[in-house]
């Protein structure tokens, strides 16, 4: 899909804020006389398809919504560890306009006080003259450069974040073996994120189908999410998928099945990664322990940081909890 449709056609878009303005919160694929007499039987009840302009399906996204969370004028949260280097991959301003932008410019007193947007649509696209809009980025970029650990090198010890390419390509944590997934390695070039995180006119989110979400009453962190997989499975139906997932069953069986191991065994071993990582901070730190929890600790946030539950790579994710796990028990 990326790379080909490489421009995108914005009459779409006005087209959709039209309907969106005019209030037409109702039925679109009924409207149309044709649709009705040719397709739907009288008896047949279809769901009235709300029209979401793009604007208002960007404007409910995490991607938009939690730099306004996080900032909006507000003072610092003390408890919280900002770093200049956040906002290059959080704020539209210090992408695009200003990057030397400092992380104090955006809270209450600094010079952009009242800037409080996230990741808006030129963060992603860019416009190419009359009613045409390509991506920014191309590929596995146009999600990794923000999706991304950020770091030539995963330090065991350290902490990760948002590895979502890193678990994709297969990068090891230091010290261990290359596990490139498959898309990654056979198909880097004709495939991408956006590939399994379609998008369509109604939904700019980049959410699976099929995933619900749970966040923090504040917003600013997802607290869990459930994937139905069945609806999942919709994503298979795309032309470019068929040649080698004809049935798309064996594949998310498989997945489900992955995801329930990975999931379960994240649930396991959360609680010591939580403990324990009180525990270490007055603990003398030559003590043996002390190196076992920060090693099991970098493997067991990798796997959880990327939050797919072993989706974007079950052999690695697989891999790094075996060998939190042997780290963690070292602590008993
Ligand atoms: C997080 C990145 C991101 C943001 C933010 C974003 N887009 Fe997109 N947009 C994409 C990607 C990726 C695609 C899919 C491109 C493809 O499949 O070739 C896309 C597709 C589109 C399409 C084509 C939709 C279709 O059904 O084919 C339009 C039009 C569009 N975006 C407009 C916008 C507008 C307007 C905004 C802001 C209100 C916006 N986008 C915000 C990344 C983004
Ligand atoms: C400019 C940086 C940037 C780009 C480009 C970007 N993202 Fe994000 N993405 C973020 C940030 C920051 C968040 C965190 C928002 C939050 O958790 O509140 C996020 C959150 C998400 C989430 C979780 C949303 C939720 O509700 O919890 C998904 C899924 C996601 N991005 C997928 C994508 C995909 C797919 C692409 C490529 C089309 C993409 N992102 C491009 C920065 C980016
Ligand atoms: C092979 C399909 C596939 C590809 C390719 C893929 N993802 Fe995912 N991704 C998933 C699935 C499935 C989940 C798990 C959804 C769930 O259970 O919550 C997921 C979860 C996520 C999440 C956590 C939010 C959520 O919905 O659970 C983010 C963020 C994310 N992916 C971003 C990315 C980015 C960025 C890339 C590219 C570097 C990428 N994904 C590539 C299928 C894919
Ligand atoms: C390389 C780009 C990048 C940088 C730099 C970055 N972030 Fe993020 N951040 C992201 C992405 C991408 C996500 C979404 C990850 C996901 O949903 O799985 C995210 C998510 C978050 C979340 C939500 C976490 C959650 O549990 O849902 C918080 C809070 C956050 N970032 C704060 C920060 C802070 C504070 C800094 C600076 C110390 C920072 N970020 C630096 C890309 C970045
Ligand atoms: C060239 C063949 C090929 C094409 C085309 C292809 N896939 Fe795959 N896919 C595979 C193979 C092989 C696997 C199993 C490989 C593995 O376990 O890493 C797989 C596995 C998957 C998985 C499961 C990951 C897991 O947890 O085991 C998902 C999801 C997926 N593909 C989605 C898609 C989607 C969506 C498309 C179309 C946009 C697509 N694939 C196109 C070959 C392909």
């Amino acid at each position: 899909m990326l790379g080909k449709k490489r421009f995108l056609i914005l009459i779409g878009l006005a087209l959709v804020l039209v309907l969106a303005i005019a209030g037409c919160g109702g039925n679109t694929s009924n409207n149309s006389p044709t649709a009705s007499s040719t397709s739907t039987p009288a008896s047949v009840k279809t769901e009235p398809v709300k029209v979401v302009s793009l604007v208002d399906q960007v404007k409910n996204t995490q991607h938009y919504k939690f730099f306004a969370i996080q900032v909006a004028g507000k003072e610092k949260d003390a408890n919280y560890d900002y770093e200049d280097t956040c906002i290059k991959c959080h704020s539209q301003v210090a992408i695009l306009n200003d990057k030397n932008a400092k992380i104090a410019d955006f809270f209450k007193g600094g010079k952009y006080e009242n800037q409080t947007e996230g990741i808006t649509c030129i963060v992603c696209h860019k416009f190419e003259g009359k009613d045409m809009i390509s991506l920014r980025n191309k590929g596995w970029d146009s999600c990794g450069v923000c999706h991304t650990a950020d770091k030539p090198v995963l330090k065991l010890g350290g902490e990760v974040h948002h590895p979502q390419l890193e678990m994709m390509k297969g990068v090891p944590i230091e010290g261990g073996t290359p596990m490139p997934t498959f898309k990654y390695s056979n198909m880097k070039d004709t495939f991408s994120c956006v590939d399994c995180h379609i998008t369509n006119s109604q939904k700019h989110d980049f959410m699976v189908p099929g995933v619900k979400a749970t966040y923090v009453p504040s917003g600013i962190a997802r607290t869990g999410t459930t994937l139905d997989y069945d609806q999942f499975a919709t994503v298979f139906k795309q032309e470019k998928c068929v040649s080698c997932h004809a049935d798309p069953k064996p594949t998310v069986d498989k997945l489900k099945a992955h995801q329930e191991e990975i999931g379960k065994k994240l649930e396991e071993l959360r609680p010591i990664f939580d403990e324990w990582g009180k525990k270490v901070e007055t603990m003398d730190k030559n003590d043996p322990k002390v190196k076992a929890y920060n090693n099991g600790k970098t493997y067991f946030w990798y796997v959880d940081a990327d939050a797919s539950k072993g989706a974007h790579n079950y052999t690695l994710a697989k891999d790094c909890l075996q060998k939190a796990e042997a780290e963690f028990a070292k602590l008993k």
